[in-house]
């Protein structure tokens, strides 16, 4: 595997590769790699001629100092898990390399994260969004990769990079089933910050998550009822909830109360202790079967 220290470097790399023909597939990180990632390092290996990874972790998209500042750092076992999945290249590389014009970084004017940054992480993490669109579009074109691949896991992320990727033309964004621990906890870097009380607590996201999947089995498609349903069971917990929301995935516009969904993803964030942690689930069947992937315990990073 090579591991090159700039974007730049990777630049020159990726277009050497995509000019003897070979088809790269990419996914972004921002390190700390657990199942989840390896799950999309997996495929991207699989479905292209070139798997290449980055490995940054990006201030643009932390609105808050302290959070940037504790988001767990790994690059030596990250490096070799990389190897032993079968990645071809991971690069990394700091603000100023990705914004070589831009002398005082202060100054980086985000682009705006676009219709899918509204409501949500939207409203909860001002600016976020924008951050993430910002990198994502620097590293596409660093990168130039056929396909990229993200977990579902931070769904509206995944709109908004699929939103960047058809207003660029590139890549196609494969969106990945979530991972989970044996409990249902989503994997997420963030897990390490997490003592095992806490843990067991972070827990009733997904049971949550679980309740309002039943209750859209049995027929139930009004969406405050939905979002109550996944509420009593999260309010009954010392988790600081931010929202716990039904949205149509596809219109991603706030549902009204009395109008019956079609097609549903059941969206948390919610804080325990300094940790903020996000999950998901698609209600309607086309779907749910392939994100209640629940991982083996024990099996790897
Ligand atoms: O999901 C992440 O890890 C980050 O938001 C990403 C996509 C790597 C952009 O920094």
């Amino acid at each position: 595997m090579l591991h090159l220290p700039s974007p730049d470097a990777a630049q020159t790399w990726c277009q050497q590769q995509r000019s003897n023909g070979r088809t790269i597939g990419f996914v972004p990180t921002m390190g700390s790699l657990h199942r989840g990632h390896l799950s999309l390092v997996k495929r991207a290996c699989s479905e292209n001629e070139t798997c290449c990874v980055s490995i940054f972790v990006n201030p643009l998209q932390f609105e808050d100092s302290k959070d940037y500042n504790a988001y767990p750092r790994n690059l030596d076992s990250d490096l070799t898990t990389l190897e032993q999945q079968g990645c071809t290249m991971v690069f990394v590389g700091s603000l100023g390399q990705f914004f070589p014009e831009i002398v005082d970084l202060q100054e980086i004017k985000t682009l705006g994260a676009g219709r899918y940054g509204r409501g949500l992480e939207g409203t909860f993490r001002p600016g976020h969004l924008d951050g993430v669109r910002t990198i994502i579009d620097r590293l596409f074109r660093t990168v130039g990769p056929v396909n990229a691949y993200f977990g579902e896991k931070d769904f509206q992320q995944t709109l908004v990079v699929s939103d960047l990727a058809a207003q660029i033309g590139y890549p196609q964004v494969i969106v990945c089933p979530t991972v989970r621990d044996e409990s249902g906890l989503a994997l997420s870097s963030r897990n390490a910050l997490l003592s095992s009380p806490q843990k067991k607590q972070a827990h009733s996201i997904y049971q949550a998550l679980l309740a309002a999947h039943q209750i859209w089995t049995t027929g139930e498609r009004r969406p405050e009822t939905l979002a109550s349903t996944m509420l009593e069971i999260l309010n009954n917990t010392d988790l600081g909830v931010e929202y716990a929301e039904i949205r149509d995935p596809t219109a991603w516009t706030e549902t009204t109360p009395e109008t019956p969904l079609q097609q549903a993803q059941a969206l948390i964030a919610a804080r325990i202790g300094g940790v903020r942690l996000i999950d998901t689930l698609r209600l309607d069947s086309r779907h749910t079967n392939e994100t209640i992937a629940v991982a083996q315990a024990g099996s790897g990073p």
